[in-house]
């Protein structure tokens, strides 16, 4: 079957956690994959059994690099007729209150989480509008409903892809190109560990610090919620594939069971409980601010 036949797939940070299980679904299906990651991890490809062939293209693609982006959306363009299905799934974390986070690192934040899938979703619009069909999921969090305390710049992040997104959602619905938000809460997995520290948190984590108890609880916190969680990326997978297949998917869907339930409490409390029931239930809330 030749290649134009299938549709085409361009999946970003393809090459570990959630991006690989969603990867490794995609490739029982009948699509042309571009699976991409950060030339540091093209290696994570062949270690895990995915290699190039007539149905599967590996590429470097750090999503916060212009030309790299610009250049492949070009060579899918010319060669593969276009992206038909987008997955913005390349995003990062990092751990800081906000008074620890500095301009650089707010930038490198929003680059990845934000302005990288937006510029994607960008350069691939004008030919799927052309083609009055497409697809664009964009992963966001349970961080881009709820905010929580360690994870302003994450939750802002992924605030602004949910807001940009539901635009979205509204602006090329008349062309016949779905949208949709994909919402994981906790991942049973070992993502906790990519978790990043900006400067400034990783030195109020390493001395006596006013901050320090926020941190400390914190971390455990999110790191035993993750274990305990009975999703796993391949869930989150799965429900991805899902989405893909239906006629008429949603713009937002939980990707998690813990998803589901959090959804519940955000919008059925009203927000003065939910912020008090939410504040007092923060691991060692008493002992924050303490120092
Ligand atoms: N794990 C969770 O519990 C959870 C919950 C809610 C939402 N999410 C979201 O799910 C998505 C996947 O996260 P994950 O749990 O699979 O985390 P992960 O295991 O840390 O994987 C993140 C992926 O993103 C890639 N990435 C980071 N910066 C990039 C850049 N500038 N350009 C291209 N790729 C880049 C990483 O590549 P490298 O290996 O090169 O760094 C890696 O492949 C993220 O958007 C995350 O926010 C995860």
């Amino acid at each position: 079957m030749g290649i134009k036949t299938k549709k085409v797939v361009l999946l970003t940070g393809a090459s570990t956690g959630l991006g690989l299980s969603i990867a490794k679904k995609l490739l029982k299906e009948d699509f042309f994959l571009v699976l991409t990651s950060r030339g540091s991890s093209l290696g994570r490809f062949g270690e895990n059994g995915i290699s190039a062939s007539d149905k599967v293209w590996i590429r470097e693609l750090d999503v916060t690099n212009n030309d790299q982006r610009v250049d492949l959306i070009l060579e899918i363009n010319q060669r593969l007729g276009g992206v038909d299905i987008l997955i913005n799934n390349a995003g990062f974390t990092f751990r800081s209150v906000l008074e620890h986070v500095q301009e650089e690192e707010r930038i490198q934040q929003m680059n990845t989480n934000f302005r990288g899938p937006m510029e994607l979703i960008r350069l691939v619009l004008p030919l799927m509008r052309g083609k009055r069909s497409g697809q664009i999921i964009n992963i966001s969090s349970v961080g881009g409903m709820m905010a929580m305390p360690t994870m302003s710049i994450y939750s802002a992040s992924k605030w602004a892809l949910e807001g940009a997104t539901e635009s979205l959602w509204y602006e090329v619905k008349p062309w016949n190109i779905n949208v949709t938000l994909i919402q994981p809460g906790f991942i049973n997995s070992d993502s906790f560990m990519h978790v990043r520290n900006t400067k400034k948190s990783s030195l109020s984590q390493r001395g006596k610090d006013t901050y320090q108890n926020h941190y400390l609880n914190m971390a455990s916190f999110v790191e035993k919620l993750m274990k305990l969680s009975p999703s796993n990326a391949d869930d989150v997978a799965n429900k991805t594939v899902k989405i893909i297949k239906m006629k008429r998917p949603p713009l937002r869907a939980a990707g998690t069971i813990d998803a589901h339930i959090f959804s519940l409490i955000r919008r059925i409390l009203p927000r003065r409980l939910y912020h008090f029931i939410l504040y007092y239930t923060l691991p060692g809330i008493r002992t924050w601010g303490k120092k």
